[in-house]
């Protein structure tokens, strides 16, 4: 068998492109333009080169954004004040503050300043307890939404499939677990330390790996005709003085046995981009009292 390559570059343009017609259609028809405002701490050189690629694809969406780059030894009190500052801003709809954060800038702080309805990321408590507790108005993590909008693009009908995520982050393991169950698959939430990882990824219909470990999944832990979504992006020496990314799985050799699978880059990271530009098109929806647009 050789698994279908899921195209998320090619996904993601389309939805963006949906979302670019949408937001075009608010500016004429309601005057909004969906403003997000990202915050970015330090020179971390994969998250600056992540900000960069949010604040472009904003703009070509149509999208205002603005970001607030700070010095890594920033005081807390000066993040939490600035994120005060963008919650009462009517011109931000969506605020996104870049992790990982310094050492003496505690995250869980800072998150919790975020007003909820401007969490585009969805970690603010209450955007959590709403997916958790099966409540309407949750803002929804941006990858673990791209997978499941990755998964659509191959099988829509998830229902009675045995569901595998490896890695149990707030980021993307536990979120992506809730938006299966709500698919109504059966999900296992593993781990690094879970005993006999290969026997339990062999039993997935549907494997998910954010586990952060470069090429980690080996072929005999895919069970034959399985969806594969490699969520991890994984910088490793080329051999020849360079470097590449991989995913957390090995994916020439998943290639093989897999039904389909998204490649390392151009799968779930463009998507986790293309999410955050819904989220906030949404959160601005609804700060305006407008209808939730269709995309
Ligand atoms: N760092 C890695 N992924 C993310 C993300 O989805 N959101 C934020 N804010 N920081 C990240």
């Amino acid at each position: 068998m050789t698994a279908t390559v899921i195209d998320g570059k090619a996904i993601a343009a389309a939805l963006v492109a949906g979302i670019a017609k949408t937001v075009e259609r608010l500016v004429l028809t309601q005057r909004l333009t969906p403003g997000l405002a990202v915050v970015l701490i330090g020179d971390n050189p994969a998250s600056t080169v992540y900000v960069r690629n949010k604040v472009k694809q904003c703009e070509l969406a149509g999208l205002r954004s603005q970001l607030h780059h700070l010095p890594a030894d920033v005081r807390e009190d000066d993040v939490i004040n600035l994120v005060r500052g963008l919650n009462g801003r009517d011109d931000v709809h969506g605020i996104l503050v870049q992790l990982p954060l310094p050492p003496q800038v505690r995250a869980a702080a800072v998150i919790e300043t975020i007003d909820p309805a401007k969490d585009v990321d969805g970690f603010h408590v209450v955007n959590v307890g709403r997916l958790f507790g099966g409540l309407p108005g949750a803002l929804v993590p941006c990858t673990p939404q791209g997978c499941l909008h990755l998964i659509f693009s191959v099988r829509r009908d998830l229902s009675g499939l045995a569901a595998v995520v490896i890695g149990r982050s707030s980021i993307v393991g536990k979120p992506m677990a809730q938006l299966l169950l709500d698919e109504n698959c059966t999900v296992t939430i593993a781990h690094s330390r879970s005993a006999d990882l290969p026997a339990i990824c062999r039993g997935a219909d549907l494997l998910i790996a954010a586990v952060g470990r470069p090429q980690m999944v080996r072929q005999d832990w895919i069970k034959p005709g399985a969806i594969v979504i490699d969520v991890g992006i994984n910088r490793v020496a080329d051999g020849r003085g360079g470097s590449r990314l991989v995913g957390d799985v090995d994916f020439a050799a998943a290639l093989t046995v897999a039904s389909a699978i998204t490649p390392v880059p151009g799968g779930v990271g463009p998507m986790t981009v293309a999410l955050l530009l819904r989220n906030t098109l949404i959160a601005a929806c609804r700060q305006r009292g407008i209808d939730e647009p269709e995309v």
